[in-house]
C-alpha cells in the first residue's frame, strides 16, 4: 500500500524509514532507526528528490507510482549519490526512461563507480553547476555545491517558490519516522541530531561552514533533508548547533569524563574527580566508560563539552585499546578547541598520559591542564589532595572561558 503525504499542495514525502537497520554505515548503532526521505513535486512537470536506501524500495516504488499518478516523470535531481539514497538509480531510469538526471559532473562521474548500465543514459543527463536554475512551471529551483557536506559530489536544492531548501544529508538526524514528518508535529531529539552530523560530517566543519554561509542567503521557511523530520519551526535553532559544531565551539562549559577501567581502580578515580567537581559548582558533568558506550555517542558528547577529562589504563606499553580507539575518533574528526586533562593508570609502567597527550596536541586549539594524575594500580588515600588540586584547575579553567 502506498504510503505518502503532503508537504506543500505539490509536494509530497515518498521516503520510508527502517527499523532493523542494526548499523547504520555498517557503525552507527540506530536504536530508533533511520529514515530515507525522498520528495516529489508534481508541477506541470514532475521532480523526483533523491530515492532510498535498497531495502525499502517496494515501498518506494509503490509510493514513487501512487504519486505521480499517472503523469510521466521528468526530472530525477540527484543531490547526493552515498546508496542510502541512491541505491534506486538504475532502477528508477529503468521504469522512467525519458527521465532527465539533474546532477553535478563529479555526480556524474561517480554514478559510473556504482552502476554498470547495460543501456545508454547519456541522453538522460542534464549536468548542473553552481547557481544554475531548472524551472516547472510554477517553481524554479536553483543549485548550490555543497563539497564534503559529507561527500564531494553533494549538492543541495533551493526552491524559490516555496522556500524550501532540500538539504541533502545537512540537518537530518538518526531516527525512523513515526508519522509525524515534520519537526512541528514531534520533539527533535537533539542528542541524535548532533551524534548524527559530528560523526557523519564533524570532520568537516570548513565545508558545512561554507554550505551555511551560502544558504544564508536564501530566505528558507523549510529544510526537506535525507533523514529525519522535514524542519519548519527548529530551523534558526539547527542552523545556530551547525555553526557551534563547524566552528568546534563547546555547547556547555562544563566536563565530559571518558574512562577506561579493567579493575576499577581508573574508574574510582574518575568518579572521585567527577563528586569533587560537582561539590566545586560544575554541573551537566557527563561520564562514559569507553568500553561499555558506543563511541558515536562519546564523540558526539566530546562536541558538546568544553572540557575532557581522559582517564585510562596502560596497557602494552601504550594506551588501553578501547581508550585509543576513542582518542583516534576524536582526532579523525578533527575536533578543535577541547581543553583537556589526564590520568593515567598502570600497575607496573604507568605511562599512557603522554602518548595520549601526543595525539590530542595534534588537534587545533586542544590545550591541557598540566597536572595530570599518575595512578598505580587503585587511587590511594593520599592522593586525593592530587585529585583536588587537578579539580580546582580544570573549575578555574572552566571559569576563566566562560
Ligand atoms: Fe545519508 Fe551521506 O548519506
Amino acid at each position: 500500500m502506498k504510503n505518502i503525504q503532503n508537504i506543500t499542495k505539490d509536494l509530497l514525502y515518498i521516503g520510508s524509514s527502517d527499523r532493523k537497520l542494526s548499523l547504520f554505515e555498517a557503525v552507527y548503532p540506530v536504536v530508533d532507526g533511520v529514515s530515507y526521505n525522498s520528495y516529489l513535486l508534481v508541477d506541470d512537470k514532475t521532480v523526483l528528490f533523491d530515492t532510498v536506501d535498497k531495502h525499502c524500495c517496494e515501498q518506494f516504488f509503490e509510493n514513487l507510482k501512487a504519486g505521480l499518478d499517472g503523469k510521466n516523470l521528468d526530472y530525477f535531481i540527484i543531490n547526493h549519490l552515498e546508496p542510502d539514497h541512491s541505491a534506486l538509480i538504475k532502477k528508477v531510469i529503468e521504469k522512467y526512461n525519458n527521465v532527465k538526471l539533474v546532477c553535478n559532473a563529479k555526480t556524474k562521474q561517480m554514478l559510473a563507480q556504482f552502476f554498470e548500465f547495460d543501456f545508454d543514459i547519456e541522453n538522460n543527463f542534464q549536468i548542473v553547476k553552481e547557481g544554475d536554475i531548472l524551472s516547472t512551471e510554477n517553481h524554479e529551483f536553483t543549485f548550490v555545491m555543497a563539497p564534503m557536506v559529507h561527500w564531494p559530489e553533494v549538492m543541495v536544492t533551493y526552491d524559490k517558490k516555496d522556500k524550501i531548501l532540500f538539504s541533502a544529508d545537512a540537518f537530518g538526524s538518526f531516527g525512523a519516522l513515526n508519522g509525524n514528518i515534520f519537526d512541528s508535529e514531534t520533539e527533535l531529539n537533539i542528542n541524535e541530531y548532533r551524534r548524527y552530523y559530528t560523526n557523519i560530517v564533524g570532520k568537516y566543519g570548513t565545508q558545512v561552514n561554507a554550505l551555511l554561509n551560502k544558504a544564508s542567503s536564501h530566505e528558507i521557511n523549510m529544510i526537506c533533508p535525507l533523514h529525519g523530520v522535514i524542519i519548519k519551526e527548529n530551523i534558526s535553532k539547527l542552523v545556530n548547533l551547525y555553526s557551534k559544531w563547524a566552528n568546534y565551539e563547546a555547547e556547555i562549559n562544563s566536563v565530559l569524563i571518558a574512562y577506561a577501567s579493567v579493575y576499577g581502580g581508573t574508574q574510582n578515580a574518575a568518579e572521585v574527580l567527577a563528586t569533587k567537581l560537582s561539590q566545586k559548582g560544575i554541573k551537566n558533568i557527563k561520564m562514559h566508560d569507553v568500553s561499555m558506550v558506543h563511541h558515536s555517542f562519546i564523540l558526539s558528547d566530546a562536541f558538546k563539552y568544553s572540557h575532557v577529562v581522559i582517564a585510562a589504563p596502560t596497557y602494552n606499553n601504550g594506551i588501553f585499546i578501547k581508550m585509543e580507539q576513542f582518542i583516534n575518533d576524536i582526532v579523525s574528526h578533527n575536533l578543535q578547541n577541547r581543553t583537556y586533562a589526564i590520568i593515567e593508570n598502570g600497575s607496573w609502567a604507568p605511562n599512557c598520559a603522554s602518548a595520549i597527550k601526543t595525539k590530542l596536541e595534534t588537534l587545533k586549539g586542544s590545550s591541557f591542564i598540566e597536572n595530570k594524575i599518575t595512578i598505580k594500580s587503585n587511587p590511594k588515600t593520599n592522593q586525593e589532595e592530587e585529585i583536588e588540586k587537578l579539580v580546582n584547575s580544570i573549575v578555574n579553567n572552566i571559569k576563566k572561558e566562560g
